[in-house]
Formats: structure tokens, C-alpha cells, sequence
């Protein structure tokens, strides 16, 4: 059942909705940790509220600064390594480095681009629970920001990684029905292929790279919201392969390290094809 305004004041005051890793930038930080706890109270409580209408939340002056800092730092690299289609998103979608936006209004904007809605999440959820509601053409979304300690890092995803990084790409209608493909796929996966599904995601959805005439470029929301990801992945160090998909559903990934080798689409049209290929295997 919903909870009222003091019901829920309560709730938040008594329960820590999930706890952060020892090594998250914010975890020794009690202002923080109330703050973020708050923000995914609101989307827990989204989930009992019949209408679903996703709660706006009123950030702060702190909370800005950290969004702006990471759209400011981003804008340059992104003009020289983001695909075109992503850049066009952005602009479509109004994102400014002076206002962090509400899921309620992307939502609709996404919605009618796509057919593709946003719901708040409070936090990580296991793969085949998230993957699976994008079958429904649903993305599920954390509202709260990264700690300002560190604007350029966070170990778990943030509005800033979801509205920079992966919302402006469910606008492109193949990249959304391949995400719907893969939903359908995790709710009819065994456990391999579970895992194969979340490597196609990772190495897709967090760090694809796609051709784009002569170029390269990168359409991965993992590399798209992180200055240092953007830059290092185009290192000619970084060895970038074919997308070849048996490779790629057995490379394995470390969430917690610079990405070591890329995998580059042709389209998102293949992507959506070797896709339906794969499940339809399943
Ligand atoms: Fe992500």
C-alpha cells in the first residue's frame, strides 16, 4: 500500500534501504547516506503507488554542482567520440548542464519516441529481474547522485550514468527493440544463458562502440557518462574487435576496472538481428 507523506518520513528515518559498500565514495558520509536513502525511498515507494507516477525530486545545490561538473567535462570528448545518433538524442531530449532532469519528463519524452518508459529503482537489482522488465519497454532507473567527492566515479549506477549515459539511446527505435529482445530473453533464460545475456548487455549497452562511416564511435552509456572511460577506451592500446557475438557472450567483464578490449556494431540493426538469432536459440 502507498504510505502517506509522514509514513513514509518515518520509514526513511528508521530503515537504510540499501546499504553502501565499504568502498563507495559516499559510505563514511552520514549526510549522504541519509540523503540518497531518501531519494530511494521515493522509488520503493513508487512501486506501491497505483498511478505510477514517478516522483520528481527536488535536487540540491550540491547535487547540480556535481551533475553540471560531470556534463561540462563531458560535452567536448562526447562531440569527438559519442555516435551521432546519441549527440542528436541529447539535444532532443533537452539535457542542459544546468538542471538535472526528472525521469517523469523523460519518461514521457522517451515514450513517444520509442514507446520506451523509465521507472525508479532504489538501487541494484539482480540481472534477470532488471534485464527482463525492458520486455516491457521499461528501463528501470536510480534517481539519487554519485558522491560530490568524486563526480567522476561511482560504483554504482546514478541518474547522471542513466540520464547521460544510457536514457538518450532508447530513443533510437532499433537499440530499443533490441533492449526489448533481451528482456524477453532474460525471462526465458536458464542460468548460462542468463550470464551470456548479461555479457551482450555489458559489452553493448555499458561499452559498445559502433561504425559510423570511416569512424569509430561509441554509443555505450558506461563510456558515454564517464570522462575517463570515453577517453581511455579510444587508446590505441585498447584492442577493439569485431562484434562477433559467440566472443562476445563469452568474454567475461570486471565492473570495477577499465574496460580491457571493446567490441564494435555495424548497426543496431545487426545488433537487433544476431539478437533475435541468439534468443531464438534459447
Ligand atoms: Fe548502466
Amino acid at each position: 500500500m502507498i504510505m502517506t507523506a509522514d509514513e513514509l518520513q518515518n520509514d526513511i528515518a528508521t530503515t537504510e534501504i540499501s546499504l553502501l559498500p565499504i568502498d563507495h565514495p559516499g559510505a563514511h558520509d552520514p549526510a549522504y547516506r541519509a540523503r540518497r536513502n531518501y531519494i530511494a525511498h521515493l522509488a520503493a515507494n513508487y512501486r506501491h503507488d497505483t498511478l505510477h507516477k514517478i516522483p520528481d525530486v527536488a535536487y540540491m545545490c550540491e547535487e547540480l554542482a556535481v551533475w553540471n561538473s560531470v556534463f561540462c567535462q563531458l560535452e567536448e570528448v562526447q562531440h569527438r567520440r559519442a555516435c551521432s545518433f546519441y549527440l542528436a538524442a541529447k539535444k532532443n531530449l533537452g539535457l542542459r548542464a544546468d538542471e538535472i532532469p526528472q525521469l517523469s519528463k523523460l519518461s514521457d519524452q522517451l515514450n513517444s519516441f520509442t514507446g520506451f518508459r523509465l521507472a525508479p529503482i532504489e538501487g541494484l537489482v539482480e540481472t534477470r529481474a532488471f534485464l527482463s522488465r525492458l520486455e516491457k519497454r521499461t528501463m528501470l532507473c536510480t534517481q539519487y547522485v554519485r558522491h560530490h567527492s568524486r563526480p567522476d566515479y561511482t560504483p554504482e549506477p546514478d541518474i547522471v550514468h542513466e540520464a547521460i549515459g544510457h536514457i538518450p539511446t532508447f530513443t533510437i527505435p532499433d537499440f530499443a527493440d533490441f533492449s526489448a529482445l533481451v528482456g524477453y530473453g532474460a525471462r526465458i533464460a536458464d542460468e548460462q544463458q542468463l550470464i551470456e545475456l548479461g555479457r551482450l548487455y555489458w559489452w553493448t549497452v555499458e561499452f559498445g562502440l559502433i561504425e559510423e562511416g570511416s569512424e569509430i564511435k561509441a554509443f555505450g552509456a558506461g563510456l558515454l557518462s564517464s570522462f575517463s572511460e570515453l577517453e581511455n577506451c579510444f587508446r590505441p592500446k585498447i584492442p577493439k574487435q569485431k562484434f562477433d557475438l559467440k566472443t562476445v557472450i563469452n568474454t567475461e567483464f570486471d565492473y570495477s576496472m577499465m574496460q580491457p578490449v571493446l567490441f564494435i556494431i555495424p548497426s543496431y540493426a545487426y545488433l537487433k538481428e544476431v539478437t533475435r538469432e541468439f534468443i531464438a536459440s534459447f
